[in-house]
């Protein structure tokens, strides 16, 4: 090229989470048998979509005002029915003009940063759900600025340390929070939200806050929403959406929520910046938002959302009464989304350890793979571990965070078959470790 194509934020995106399935389809047409438990789509991992949500689905198809564009911000009736949900829960109040719909978070992510000034930072947690840390990363052409959350602490955010990074790095002009979490599994409760929340105020700064995972907790566990917890005087973006609680990933449907939008006119600007962007690709598609209310507000809802809830539950039990006593393994109980991240105590994985594989050709594939000092070691445990198991998770060092272990999801749906992975896991990192 005679002159440099790249954006100055080019490496900085990287998806592990979908990469890791190129390695997992390569093993399988050699042989392997793979059990997909990195990616956080239910319905890939079974979950039937009840009868009566495809029937909303299927009226709202046969009417023509349902393949027509919707206003920029999003189908007003539907606007008005999530501001009045908002309004319902007592904290911050808004209206529909509060509210914008974008083509998943995905969508709203990418604006989010992409229209923020290069050089302004929001600091992200790690480990870190990517597409926010690249995304940011992306927009700054740099490192993630990162505040840790503490595996020895129920994976929650390091308060001080997230002090400290804002107060030497004046660059820092908003916080993102993840609650509940991806890729921990953490849901923070309202204490801890509000020590952010007096952070960003006493320092002048913003907050976004990705609630796509808000209404699925248990374990006794409730993610305190923003809106409760912000106050009159924070500006904040709160996101939400209906990939995991519906569930309908492929519906490509999240909105943000402006909390405060009026308090400060530069944040006011910045918002508006993020809508023009949307205004000039028209609108999200129209589809999902026609029949949000009707689903979210059908009898059935709940005790849909409540069974698989008690699911995760059950399943979170398990996993962690079989990881917990794994040598060199740190794992917390999965308390919100369908996560759980295991990190091995410092140090104990190398760049020599290996485990059994009896194809030569997928021995050889795996070898080819972890060649090269670059390698990161849980990525080499993890693609050894798809090698010979077929069990197949995500090096949790590729969620922006120098932790090295994987994460990996609950949503298998058979138990006993759940069971197995994790015992299987349990045993292969013993057999790993000592190789
Ligand atoms: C924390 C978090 N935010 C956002 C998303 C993406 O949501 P969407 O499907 O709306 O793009 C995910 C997907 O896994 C996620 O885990």
């Amino acid at each position: 090229m005679r002159t440099n194509i790249l954006h100055i934020g080019a490496g900085e995106l990287t998806y592990e989470i979908r990469n890791i399935v190129n390695v997992g389809n390569k093993l399988q047409s050699l042989g392997v048998q793979v059990n997909w438990e990195n990616i956080g789509d239910p319905v890939a991992k079974g979950e039937e979509i009840p009868g009566w949500m495809k029937d909303i689905v299927a009226d709202a198809v046969q009417q023509s005002a349902t393949y027509g564009y919707s206003p920029t911000k999003g189908v007003l009736s539907t606007r008005e029915f999530i501001a009045r949900e908002t309004n319902a829960m007592g904290g911050a109040q808004i209206t529909a003009e509060d509210i914008i719909f974008f083509n998943g978070l995905g969508d709203a992510i990418s604006k989010v940063f992409g229209f923020l000034k290069r050089t302004a930072r929001v600091i992200v947690p790690t480990p870190s759900y990517t597409t926010h840390s690249s995304a940011e990363a992306a927009h700054a052409g740099d490192q993630p600025v990162t505040y840790i959350l503490d595996p020895n602490h129920f994976w929650y955010p390091d308060l001080e340390d997230i002090e400290n990074h804002i107060k030497y790095n004046p660059a820092v002009a908003g916080i993102l929070v993840i609650n509940p979490d991806n890729p921990t599994g953490a849901v923070y409760p309202a204490e801890v939200m509000r020590s952010i929340v007096e952070i960003c105020e006493k320092n002048d700064l913003f907050i976004i806050c990705d609630e796509v995972y808000q209404n699925i907790t248990y374990n006794g566990t409730v993610a305190a929403p923003l809106c409760t917890v912000i106050g009159d005087k924070v500006p904040a973006l709160c996101m939400r959406g209906t990939s995991k609680e519906m569930p309908w990933p492929g519906g490509r449907c999240g909105w943000i929520e402006v909390y405060n939008g009026h308090r400060d006119p530069m944040f006011e600007t910045y918002v508006n910046s993020i809508l023009n962007a949307k205004m000039l690709e028209v609108c999200s598609t129209t589809l999902p938002q026609v029949v949000l209310p009707q689903i979210k507000s059908h009898p059935e809802y709940q005790v849909y959302l409540d069974e698989r809830i008690r699911r995760y539950e059950r399943f979170s039990n398990l996993a962690y009464d079989i990881l917990k006593d794994t040598k060199g393994l740190l794992v917390n109980r999965t308390n919100g989304a369908f996560y759980m991240s295991a990190a091995f105590e410092d140090g104990l994985l190398t760049h020599q350890q290996t485990l059994p594989i009896a194809n030569d050709e997928v021995r050889k594939t795996v070898e080819a793979l972890v060649d090269g000092p670059d390698v990161s070691p849980d990525k080499r445990f993890v693609y050894y571990l798809l090698a010979s198991t077929g069990v197949c998770v995500v090096p949790l060092s590729s969620f922006a965070t120098e932790l090295q272990g994987f994460r990996i999801t609950l949503l298998e749906q058979d138990e006993k078959e759940f069971v197995k992975i994790f015992t299987t896991i349990s045993k292969t990192i013993d057999q790993y470790l000592a190789s």
